[in-house]
């Protein structure tokens, strides 16, 4: 008799938009790195969500192999996950179509990311911007994942996730499994570092705002001394102080200390003393990361085994999913 318990399935992904943040970091990867032992995992490299903003082709093709790079770096073991590019995996466009027929517009219009990148690109508002959420929702159904470890910002693109889930498994019979969100507790949203009313995006055109992963230890320091406070001398977590709740947070999730904990740390201690903290952590934290990707430069066809390999253990699972729906929907078997 089987004895052992089927293993809980992980999927997330990440788009190749530019250098992985300390908010991607915090907010997504290091729970990954976390979760890798007791799940079965597959973490992509969201290449087809990238393009629904106009990117440089060079650009994208190089910072889709660091972002993978970068996976590995801060401690993805390709022998226990998969690891992939999405446009390896035809089976992502033909879920998503077959799922656009099963989404409304309605649900659609709610979505605040859309709006938010609609706004910020107005010249260039397409089809693959509005219907972003229902490639995301085939991403992950298609590998039947239980649990999607994302920042804050995500949540709302699980919910519309579960809603299509559910509508099709309504309709057709159990289909797909209707995934759970995995939102740590902290570092769920680590915010702009000047404006700390907004998140640390990638795409920041304020590179004081962000730090990256490959950041020397020196812009780090000078980043995080440059960071927004205000106008008291109290290192406490409020919401009326959203730039020193920001560093507590960063601070919290790099050491693993409790906020509580962090604060009585600093109490009575002047900001520059506690900026100093908190970048020489966020640097020891991030040091090794960046030695790890430059020694991950160096070897090519390692690199190019995990890409090949992790497109077809992906594929595989894939193609029983698709299959799945494809049949429910009513399109005939091929013929082989
Ligand atoms: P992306 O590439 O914008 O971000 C990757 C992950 O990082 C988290 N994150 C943050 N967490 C905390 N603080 C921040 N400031 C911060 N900024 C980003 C995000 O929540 C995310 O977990 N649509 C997704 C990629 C995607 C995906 C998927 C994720 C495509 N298909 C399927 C999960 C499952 C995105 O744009 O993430």
């Amino acid at each position: 008799m089987e004895t052992q318990e089927k293993r809980k399935r992980i999927y997330s992904a990440m788009q190749p938009s530019g250098l992985i943040t300390l908010g991607n970091y915090l907010g997504a990867l290091n729970n990954w790195v976390k979760l890798q032992d007791d799940y079965d995992c597959l973490f992509c490299v969201a290449n087809m969500h990238a393009i629904t903003v106009r990117q440089d082709p060079a650009k994208l093709r190089k910072q889709s192999r660091d972002l993978l790079m970068q996976f590995l770096a801060v401690g993805l073991d390709p022998q226990k996950n998969i690891i992939y590019y999405q446009s390896h995996v035809p089976q992502h466009a033909e879920l998503s179509w077959i799922l656009n027929c099963y989404t409304y517009m309605g649900e659609l219009n709610r979505m605040t990311q859309f709006k938010d990148k609609a706004a910020k690109h107005a010249d260039n508002i397409n089809a693959g911007l509005y219907t972003y959420p229902v490639l995301m929702a085939a991403d992950i159904l298609l590998y039947q994942a239980d649990l999607v470890p994302v920042g804050e910002d995500q949540r709302q693109h699980l919910e519309i996730t579960r809603d299509i889930a559910e509508r099709f498994n309504n309709l057709y019979g159990e289909t797909f499994v209707v995934p759970d969100a995995y939102i740590g507790k902290v570092g769920a949203r680590i915010m702009a570092l000047q404006e700390p009313d907004r998140k640390m995006s990638k795409s920041d055109e304020n590179k004081n705002n962000t730090i990256t992963i490959l950041d020397e230890p020196a812009q780090i320091m000078n980043k995080i001394k440059r960071a927004m406070t205000d106008s008291e001398n109290e290192v406490r977590f409020a919401p009326e102080k959203p730039g020193i709740s920001n560093l507590l947070s960063i601070y919290s999730a790099v050491t693993g200390k409790t906020i509580a904990e962090a604060e009585k740390e600093f109490a009575g201690v002047g900001y520059g003393t506690f900026k100093t903290a908190v970048g020489e952590a966020v640097v020891a934290r991030l040091e090794p990361i960046r030695t790890k990707v430059s020694d991950l430069e160096k070897n090519k066809d390692y690199l190019d085994a995990i890409i090949k390999e992790g497109a077809q253990k992906a594929e595989r699972i894939a193609s029983r999913t698709l299959e799945k729906a494809q049949k429910k929907v009513g399109f005939p078997p091929k013929i082989r």
